[in-house]
């Protein structure tokens, strides 16, 4: 046969292979195939009965959070598409996967979803606690040990990162954000999204990242939980959504509707955040999964009358997957068989759905190697990484005298209150998997570090019952130092958690107060969820360290902090108001019609400690606040820079925040916005320059209140440090 026949006779051959292959296997099967294409196909061969179920999530496990009322564990059926999966067990998830690719008609395996906040098995600090670190890197590391951890489990997908920015103490959920800025919660959010979803999501190693809770929650009314929340146009574009923009950028494959009512709108009905921002402006093609019940509670809001108004508001607003309350499963089919809905709603909810299975790899992976805990939970990496992320969590807010770290003449120390033994508390709230008893306590990280430890609990988290208050006090005269743990019960913060006061219980503070009176030296540690009033705390300490929640490895990372072998670098990303009443107390407000007036009059107008501040055993001082120029133009370049020599004989870490203040503006603009931040190892004696590329349209614009940037020329002023320098912008 010639060259030319044999040619025209395979690609005949080739072509026919093809046809034949097409119509025997599905191209949704093909992994070669795009997965725009597979998608499509595996939707034109679905039921609507098919569909629906793939926008349900039901739960199965055992009830994680109290608050989650415990569903019925129904029978799981082979069509569900999503699993609120709550076992570890990967046997159990390869026998429930097994049904749903096995026994249904198509085989799409069912997406499996859980609450890794800070963690899986191994426990990382609270989330506020890990922004203090204000180390992007470790965020996202410790993330992925939770993604490997989750994956080698069953678990897919988790309900993380959550980017609400933080506006009020009293709302228990603070503990789950990075803080009260909107720019730093933006950086550890992309950093968490990278870590969770790696470079690649079909990884075994990889999970999809869920950003929550879209959007606006932390605004909930006094800081009460599920409150409506208020909040101006302009205020949600300039300040609740840029965390979500920077994360949806870069790449998160989720996101979770809130329960809040924004201004009269639900987020989990609100077709504007939805659909206009997320979609339309974000180009987002991934799935939007309601919160816990959030489309039946728009019936307690007031914005449906019935669960079939209420499944047709969420789904048309663009909500894809309804998490356990089967208002889609219930409502759907009748709404598009009688043509109320369009069905091609309903499709675009189920194509986002599909898309994310494909991404992850489902299809060609849906089964899990079912390895022993032993190969999957708190390796050893895990646990040193959590005890060194632990360390740089920690805030130092007071060391007079430098009693710490403590050296070693300090022989024996007192080691007393409420969480020194503690570990179901250390680890906080949304503990994941993690179990109480692979916590290290901080008695036990201060006996494992060769301290003399005299321990004695002494006082009760609350209540009053101060038997223990003589006992301790003695202990503590026959002590060269004593270590007094206080703070909050992991349920104080967390979900459905607001508490209108921000102190510690009395007795804890009458607990120190009595065994301060001993004389002898106080290192005071704080566990908590969210800033505490600390100015009685502080007056009877010599030293004062907020621990936060900081998990497994929590007791060892005290150890390693008090006895100098971490040298402490955190800094607070929650201001710390004087107390409750004092709030709103976010550093980032806008400027006053007067200034100097309209403070209270029965308190102190100035919070306890500030966004950003934090100590350090070094001591850094920072040189003159130095500009290439003094001004520059709307396309151009300001670079700024300045010294900082750390003039102790301790190398220690230290982060130079960079703010901007716009004085001028036809939006009025907060007194102060971070814009730059980075942290830096200084060896003693050493001198670092730090130095800030200022970008106009990106570190000086804003947002009006139709999501539209603007940058306005005028003067500008410049702060790092103690120091700050004007410039303009032509
Ligand atoms: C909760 C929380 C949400 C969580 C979800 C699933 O009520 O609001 O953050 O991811 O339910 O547990």
């Amino acid at each position: 046969m010639s060259y030319g026949k044999s040619v025209i006779f395979l690609s005949v051959l080739a072509c026919g292979i093809l046809a034949v292959s097409c119509a025997g296997t599905d191209v949704y099967k093909d992994p070669s195939a795009p997965v725009e294409k597979r998608v499509e196909d595996l939707l034109s061969k679905m039921t609507l009965e098919e569909k629906i179920y793939q926008v349900t999530q039901w739960t199965y496990g055992k009830n994680m959070n109290a608050n989650n009322v415990e569903t019925s564990m129904k029978e799981v059926s082979p069509m569900i598409g999503s699993l609120l999966y709550r076992s570890t067990s990967p046997e159990y998830y390869n026998m429930i996967q097994h049904k749903a690719v096995e026994e249904s008609r198509l085989g799409i395996p069912i997406l499996c979803g859980f609450d890794a906040i800070h963690g899986y098995k191994t426990i990382f600090p609270i989330p506020l606690a890990q922004s203090c670190s204000w180390n992007p890197d470790m965020v996202a590391r410790s993330c992925a040990v939770a993604a490997e951890e989750c994956r080698l489990s069953g678990v897919h997908w988790t309900f993380s990162p959550v980017l609400d920015v933080a506006r009020d103490s009293r709302w228990g959920r603070v503990s789950e954000g990075y803080g009260e800025d909107p720019y730093l919660t933006s950086e550890m959010g992309v950093a968490a999204v990278r870590g969770y979803q790696g470079e690649d999501l079909s990884d075994t190693t990889s999970i999809a990242a869920c950003l929550k809770h879209f959007v606006g929650y932390s605004w909930s009314q006094g800081g009460r939980d599920y409150q409506y929340t208020e909040i101006s146009d302009q205020t949600l574009w300039d300040t609740a959504l840029p965390p979500f923009e920077a994360a949806v950028k870069a790449g998160a494959a989720t996101v979770m509707s809130a329960f809040n009512d924004i201004s009269g709108v639900p987020a989990s009905a609100n077709s504007y955040t939805m659909n206009e921002v997320l979609r339309g402006k974000w180009g987002f093609d991934g799935l939007v999964v309601s919160d816990w019940g959030a489309v039946v509670q728009l019936m307690s809001q007031g914005a449906a009358a019935d669960t079939t108004e209420a499944c047709m508001k969420a789904i048309t607003a663009g909500l894809d997957m309804d998490m356990v309350d089967d208002v889609y499963l219930t409502s759907l089919d009748s709404l598009i068989t009688s043509g109320q809905l369009d069905e091609s709603v309903l499709d675009e909810a189920v194509r986002r759905i599909l898309r994310v299975k494909f991404r992850l790899g489902l299809f060609e992976k849906p089964y899990i190697a079912e390895l022993p805990e032993s190969e999957r939970f708190l390796l050893e990496d895990s646990r040193k990484l959590a005890r060194a992320f632990a360390a740089e969590t920690f805030v130092l807010l007071k060391n007079e005298g430098d009693i710490l770290p403590l050296s070693s003449d300090r022989r024996t120390v007192a080691l007393l209150g409420p969480m020194a033994d503690n570990r179901e508390d250390l680890m906080g709230s949304w503990n994941g998997q993690g179990d109480a008893g692979d916590v290290v306590t901080i008695r036990e990280g201060l006996e494992a570090s060769g301290m003399s430890v005299k321990y004695f609990g002494g006082c009760p988290f609350d209540g009053d019952d101060r038997s223990g208050f003589t006992r301790a006090k003695a202990i503590a005269a026959g002590s060269d130092v004593v270590v007094v743990c206080l703070g909050e019960k992991k349920g104080w913060s967390g979900e459905n958690a607001s508490r209108a006061g921000i102190s510690l219980p009395r007795i804890q503070l009458d607990f120190l107060r009595t065994v301060a009176s001993a004389g002898k030296p106080v290192v005071v540690l704080v566990s908590s969820g969210r800033p505490v009033e600390m100015e009685e705390i502080a007056r009877h300490a010599d030293a004062l360290v907020e621990i936060w929640q900081p998990g497994t490895e929590g007791g060892n990372a005290v150890a390693d902090v008090l006895s100098g072998l971490v040298n402490p670098s955190g800094k607070l990303t929650m201001t710390f108001p004087l107390c409750s009443e004092q709030q709103p107390s976010f550093y980032n407000q806008r400027p006053s019609a007067r200034p100097f007036m309209g403070h209270y009059q029965d308190i102190s107008k100035k919070p306890v400690y500030e966004f950003g501040y934090g100590l350090s055993y070094s001591d850094f001082e920072y040189g003159e606040l130095r500009i290439d120029h003094e001004s520059v133009a709307t396309d151009g370049r300001l670079t700024a820079e300045i010294d900082v020599t750390n003039v102790s004989d301790t190398d220690g870490q230290e982060t130079v925040l960079w703010f901007i203040q716009d004085p001028v503006a036809s939006v009025t603009r907060p007194v102060k916005e971070l814009r730059h931040f980075e942290k830096r190892l200084i060896r003693a004696g050493q001198t670092e320059t730090f130095r800030f590329e200022i970008e106009p349209q990106k570190h000086l614009s804003y947002y009006d209140g139709d999501g539209v940037r603007h940058l306005e020329a005028g003067d500008f002023r410049l702060m790092a440090g103690p120091r700050k320098v004007s410039f303009a912008l032509l």
